[in-house]
């Protein structure tokens, strides 16, 4: 099944074509054809410049709409996933397309730029008294495999239908799923709330370390108080905590990350003993600078590096906006962090941006931006 997208209005999924449906329909179309499609025999990554949001098409030939998530190697295949979003508005606001009415979508590829749709591993509901009645978001879902129980464990930023973002339960908590093989269908598990259920989960991501154990680090928000007005605010900050052994629930072992305050969608890495976690800052979806920490101990002091990205469009992290990174199989020290050129009016056109991470000394690494690369020809920018 392919999925819908602004490349194919005839299979969408709205109701009422309005007028400003329509007209979205045709930025929509206006705005890819001005994209780069890419090439045949794929060779490479093809992120284009800075002002293109290259298609990026699956086997089948339909664009690649797996949003925000990752890429996991298992059994010999990359396996990349995502929330599929919905091409455009069903209703009469932009928010529509940043929702999901059908679920979290794999594709496999041996190569890492031939990518076959697996299919949904994580299937929204028509069930009114469900939690994964669509549409809703699966925002930012991540999978680790657990060494214990040989299970692939999938975590999300949960909200519910509507899938307005919301401060309630059911709109800002950590959704959690799991299935014994890695693009099999996932079973829902439910929604929690890790440290306290006083503290929203918002942006996120799942890191497993050497050792197997895992953790789920998130932009944890907070009701606070003005000592001296006595004015409600929000606090919002990173935090890191320690998964049980199944990576099914937390355990009460966490931390604040320091100098974390409104910094969004948490990437880990580790290389040498070291760990790097690069964030973006909040905006929502417009673009802003990239910024990252390192640590030997992620109970311990965070450092904060500053900007990764190196050359001219470095305060909008080249028009995009970090989801996951990964290792490249086989090949040391080599890893690939991605992010998404964001495109609100069809977020189904937003791009997927591969960059390859170079560590510059053991305590700074860069994510140099490159219009086309390979991982064969890795680049050895200083
Ligand atoms: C971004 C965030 C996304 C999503 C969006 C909504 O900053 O990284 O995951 O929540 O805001 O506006």
């Amino acid at each position: 099944m392919n999925a819908n997208n602004c490349f194919h209005p005839i299979a969408t999924t709205f109701v009422q074509p309005t007028c400003l449906s329509l007209l979205l329909v045709g930025i929509c179309l206006s705005a890819t054809s001005a994209g780069l499609a890419r090439t045949e025999p794929a060779n490479g990554f093809h992120n284009g410049e800075v002002s293109e949001r290259v298609k990026w098409l699956d086997t089948d030939g339909h664009l690649i709409n797996a949003h925000d998530g990752g890429i996991l190697f298992a059994d010999g295949k990359y396996y990349w996933y995502g929330m599929e979003l919905r091409p455009f508005m069903a209703t009469n606001t932009l928010a529509g397309g940043q929702k999901t009415t059908t679920g979290v979508v794999m594709y496999s590829s041996t190569n890492l730029f031939d990518w076959k749709r697996e299919g949904l591993i994580l299937s929204c509901s028509t069930d009114p008294n469900s939690l994964l009645k669509g549409p809703m978001r699966f925002e930012r879902p991540k999978i680790i495999f657990n060494d214990k129980t040989k299970k692939y464990v999938m975590w999300f930023h949960y909200v519910g239908y509507p899938g307005d973002h919301g401060q309630d339960i059911g709109t800002a908590d950590a959704g959690v799923a799991v299935s014994d093989t890695i693009n099999g269908r996932y079973t829902f598990l439910g929604i929690q709330r890790p440290i306290s259920d006083k503290g929203e989960v918002k942006d996120c991501t799942l890191f497993k370390d050497d050792d197997g154990s895992g953790y789920f680090i998130y932009d944890r928000v907070v009701p606070t108080s003005d000592p001296l007005t006595g004015k409600m605010d929000k606090k919002r900050s990173l935090h890191i905590v320690k998964l049980s052994d199944d990576f099914l629930t937390c355990t009460k072992t966490y931390k604040e990350i320091e100098n974390s305050a409104r910094r969004e969608a948490p990437v880990m890495i580790k290389r040498n003993g070291r760990y790097f976690l690069i964030t973006s800052g909040m905006s929502g979806w417009a673009y802003n600078r990239s910024s990252y920490f390192q640590t030997t101990n992620l109970f311990g002091a965070y450092e904060l590096m500053g900007d990764p990205c190196t050359g001219t469009n470095t305060a909008t992290t080249y028009d995009s906006q970090g989801t996951h990174a990964f290792a490249v199989e086989g090949q040391k020290d080599r890893f690939i962090f991605i992010s998404e050129r964001h495109y609100t009016p069809c977020m189904t056109d937003s791009s997927y941006i591969f960059w390859p991470v170079v560590f510059t000394t053991p305590t700074n690494l860069h994510l140099p931006y490159l219009p086309e690369w390979d991982a064969e020809h890795w680049p050895t920018e200083k």
